[in-house]
């Protein structure tokens, strides 16, 4: 039986981390479609191209292979996971993010993929656009300081250098444009399950999850 689940919700709200956990205890492919974003902001700024040149972007865009490998991210045969964390393309991802026709081209791949696969995918406008139907879906939130600690330590752990009032600012900036952009705003689903993690942790985030997919399963 082939399914698919849907998480969405803001920057740092633990997205990644309990999708991992699910693909890996149900043998789900796990899709980070942020990744995807990041990847383009990434190649985009590697070859000088602003995201207000469209046609520049879309040529880009369609000369990138991009595949997962396990939770890694491969573009033309480069492994871009580690890089594609770092703050300046944390800092830029949002305005090529809100571009349409990237959007368009990122959500067709990310459709193409779920039609082969069980997934769980995460990002902003699965459960609204990209996987409308979905077996499952969650919002997965959490304070914005909350999920600026999370990141912070998350930085620091991987000995990278930064400040944690910069990066709530720049996790209120990104809500902010990931919310009020024009394409695919991120919205929750009116089928989405809600789950706020600022009082949970991971484990109990994944406790919620498992029992919706167990009674999903159990009913199927
Ligand atoms: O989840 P993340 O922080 O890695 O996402 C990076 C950016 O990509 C974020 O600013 C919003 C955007 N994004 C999006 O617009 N749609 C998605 N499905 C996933 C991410």
């Amino acid at each position: 039986m082939k399914i698919a689940i849907a998480i969405d919700g803001p920057a740092g709200a633990g997205k990644s981390t309990i999708a991992k956990i699910i693909g890996d205890k149900y043998n789900l492919m796990y899709i980070n479609t942020g990744a995807m974003y990041r990847a383009v902001t990434l190649c985009a700024m590697n070859e000088g191209i602003e995201p207000h040149q469209v046609e520049e972007l879309c040529r880009l865009v369609d000369s990138l292979e991009m595949h997962f490998d396990k939770e890694n991210l491969i573009v033309n045969g480069v492994d871009v996971t580690s890089e594609i964390t770092m703050p300046l393309i944390s800092n830029n991802v949002s305005n090529y993010a809100a571009i349409a026709e990237i959007r368009a081209k990122l959500v067709e791949l990310q459709r193409n993929i779920s039609e082969k696969y069980s997934v769980i995918m995460d990002g902003r406008d699965i459960g609204t656009v990209v996987l409308i139907n979905a077996d499952l879906k969650f919002f997965l939130t959490a304070s914005a300081e909350e999920r600026a600690r999370r990141r912070y330590e998350e930085l620091k752990g991987r000995d990278i250098e930064v400040e944690y009032n910069t990066i709530l600012q720049d996790i209120i900036k990104r809500d902010y444009m990931d919310t009020h952009r024009e394409v695919d705003p991120l919205t929750k689903a009116e089928d989405a399950v809600e789950i706020n993690s600022s009082d949970l942790d991971i484990n109990g985030v994944v406790n919620v999850i498992s029992d919706y997919i167990d009674k999903y399963l159990a009913n199927k």
